[in-house]
């Protein structure tokens, strides 16, 4: 009698295990499904209308980039006269994700910033640097909100009132898909992050 008792209890043990590591699988299963759809940062701010409101602590960012002349005009470059000076920066919060993890969160925000090139004005100092701000673009990730994926908002540089995103299919989208490695973003230009491109995350 008591042998029967101990191989019971031995089955109802092995079923359990057995329905325990089904439960385990499952759960698994599901976190992987979830890995692909990471909780939104929050971070960015929308009016009702789903304008995008200008976040206020951009000076914050993370500078992750900046080029000359990239003003996408289709005229030679010229480096007596190279265009616009533009610096990319990203939010913190997306910054520390993506380095934790190897990829953008939902509610990853990249902002571009057009600067005037300025030559140095006094004698003896070569060179340019940034002068006047001139115009700035925001590049959102978000893989629940946007049908590409993605949404790019324009602000002027003294008018920073809420945007809204430009129509899903725009050029933006386009040439960032095909040129931006990775999710459509221009990592490679990026020193401060373009070895998660090759090496995955830190
Ligand atoms: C012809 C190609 C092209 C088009 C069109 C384009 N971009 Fe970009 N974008 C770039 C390149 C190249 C960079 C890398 C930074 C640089 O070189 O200035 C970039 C970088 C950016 C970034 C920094 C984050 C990132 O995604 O790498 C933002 C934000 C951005 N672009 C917004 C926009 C917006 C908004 C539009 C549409 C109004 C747009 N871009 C259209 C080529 C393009």
């Amino acid at each position: 009698m008591r042998q029967i008792v101990v191989k019971l209890c031995t089955r109802i043990i092995l079923i359990a295990v057995v329905v325990g590591a089904g439960w385990v699988h499952v759960v698994l299963a599901q976190s992987t499904a979830d890995e692909h759809l990471p909780e939104g940062l929050g971070i960015a701010q929308f009016t009702p209308s789903d304008e995008l409101i200008y976040p206020s602590d951009t000076d914050r960012w993370v500078v992750v980039g900046a080029s000359i002349g990239g003003d996408y005009s289709e005229t030679e470059f010229d480096p007596s006269n190279p265009g616009p000076i533009s610096v990319v920066q990203l939010e913190l919060n997306a910054y520390t994700y993506l380095l934790e993890n190897g990829r953008y969160a939902d509610g990853t925000m990249f902002l571009l910033s057009f600067y005037q090139t300025q030559e140095k004005p006094e004698p003896g100092l070569n060179g340019f640097v940034q002068g006047d701000l001139m115009a700035l673009e925001m590049h959102v990730i978000d893989r629940v909100k946007y049908q590409d994926n993605r949404g790019f908002y324009m602000f002027a540089a003294d008018e920073r009132g809420p945007s809204a995103m430009l129509p899903a299919g725009n050029e933006c989208v386009q040439c960032h898909a095909e040129h931006g490695v990775f999710d459509s973003t221009f990592t490679q230009f990026y020193p401060t992050i373009r070895h998660i491109v090759t090496q995955g995350p830190e």
